[in-house]
């Protein structure tokens, strides 16, 4: 006997397994008029409406017609921050840029300062308040970082508010190590330092938290390549996976070092070359786009999705959210944007907010994709079919979220 079986489901989303790269994430298989059984935490069946009024279940659920679609996964959020940021807000509008703000010690800066003060338990409060609004949105996993701690002490406390929510059991979040995400004041002019303590860092990273990931910024003012290069490998050394914020700003060639060094995946990439494109695609490295930063720093140029997707690449979506360059954790807001501004088709954006962003950050065997023997984290939508989500934008389409088989 099945514990509970979902009838009546207009449009079923069902992914194919991934990574879907180029072409491939044109496709976006659904069933109507489907039917799903569940047993604890597991989907164990799909089949039609029609074959699911055979089978015996403790409790029958009515979707009404709905889309139903896996949990969506966010692969790129800094989820836990002290304070917030709406005075740079001022700035932006009298013309000073991203960078310019971080030089003159505000940005990601103004945010580490607020993070080191605050303390764990209302970090906690604040993150457990944006996850369940991300979890009202439709996510039910996601990757989140430190990176406002830029110190031991804070960096560890980042990591142990994200290992808190995550044994908690809501979501399920896969933690990434950022510590070289900014310079510090006290490391001003000796950024190699701090690079070594970041490195210097890692070994204590893992035994202490479960950061499967690592992540470095190189741009502009930030960290070099070959800075980046150093991190990566020390990274790799201790074990860990990568993930780098590459070619967000300027096209410094970290696209193509995400590629040497076989990162799980390369995120932002708006000022990607077109040589590093050919080379991401001919790579296991997801692309990971976030083109609500894009759009929240004000510029025109996006990434390019639609010659990545074209020469072959994987890309997924993500939030980014964050308290300075993409301030929303509303992940159905970025599939909009991902349509409005990189002419991302839906079947497209489906793919690349499911399957593909699971495998963004090492979670497509229990994420991404509705599968029998799979977990089963699900959104129920009040749209009419899938390609209404992306285009009725700014708002909550979500309707009811499952994760792993119960309603949250
Ligand atoms: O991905 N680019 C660097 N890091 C974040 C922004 C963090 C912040 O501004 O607080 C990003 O955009
Ligand atoms: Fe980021």
């Amino acid at each position: 006997m099945d514990d509970q079986i979902i009838e009546n489901i207009g449009t079923l989303l069902l992914p194919d397994a991934g990574p879907l790269k180029g072409e491939a994430m044109k496709e976006l298989p659904v069933r109507h008029q489907a039917a799903i059984a569940i047993k604890g935490e597991k989907v164990v069946w799909i089949g039609s409406s029609e074959e699911a009024c055979a089978r015996q279940a403790r409790h029958r659920f009515n979707a009404e017609g709905k889309v139903v679609s896996p949990g969506l996964v966010d692969p790129h959020t800094h989820l836990v921050f002290g304070g917030s940021r709406e005075e740079e807000l001022a700035l932006k509008q009298a013309g000073t840029t991203y960078l310019d703000i971080l030089k003159s010690g505000g940005g990601i800066l103004s945010t580490v300062r607020a993070t080191r003060q605050a303390d764990e338990s209302s970090l906690y409060g604040k993150a457990r308040r944006f996850a369940s609004g991300m979890a009202a949105y439709g996510v039910t996993s996601l990757e989140a970082k430190s990176g406002y701690g830029l110190d031991e002490e804070t960096e560890l406390k980042q990591l142990a508010v994200i290992d808190r929510l995550n044994d908690e059991g809501l979501l399920d979040i896969a933690a990434t190590f950022l510590g070289p995400h900014a310079i510090p004041p006290e490391y001003k002019g000796r950024e190699d330092a701090f690079l070594d303590q970041m490195i210097d860092l890692l070994p204590v990273i893992k035994q202490k938290t479960s950061a499967v990931f690592t992540d470095i910024f190189c741009e502009t003012g930030v960290f070099t390549t070959e800075q980046g290069a150093r991190f990566m490998e020390a990274s790799l050394r201790h074990g860990f996976q990568l993930k780098i914020h590459a070619d967000e700003i300027d096209p410094l060639g970290s696209t193509e070092l995400a590629v040497q060094y076989g990162a799980v995946s390369a995120d932002h990439l708006v000022a990607a070359s077109a040589e590093g494109i050919k080379q991401l695609a001919a790579s296991e490295t997801i692309a990971v786009l976030l083109p609500g930063t894009t759009f929240y720093l004000g510029k025109d140029t996006y990434a390019d999705a639609g010659k990545m997707i074209q020469e072959g690449a994987a890309v997924a979506l993500a939030t980014d959210f964050n308290p300075g360059s993409c301030v929303t954790h509303n992940l159905q807001m970025i599939m909009s944007l991902a349509a409005l501004k990189m002419k991302m088709t839906p079947e497209e954006i489906w793919n690349a907010v499911t399957v593909n962003a699971a495998h963004a950050i090492g979670m497509e065997k229990v994420a991404g994709r509705i599968t029998v023997g799979g977990q089963a984290d699900l959104v129920f939508w009040d749209i009419p079919n899938y390609k209404y989500l992306p285009y009725h934008y700014g708002v909550n389409h979500a309707r009811a979220v499952w994760k792993r088989g119960r309603l949250i």
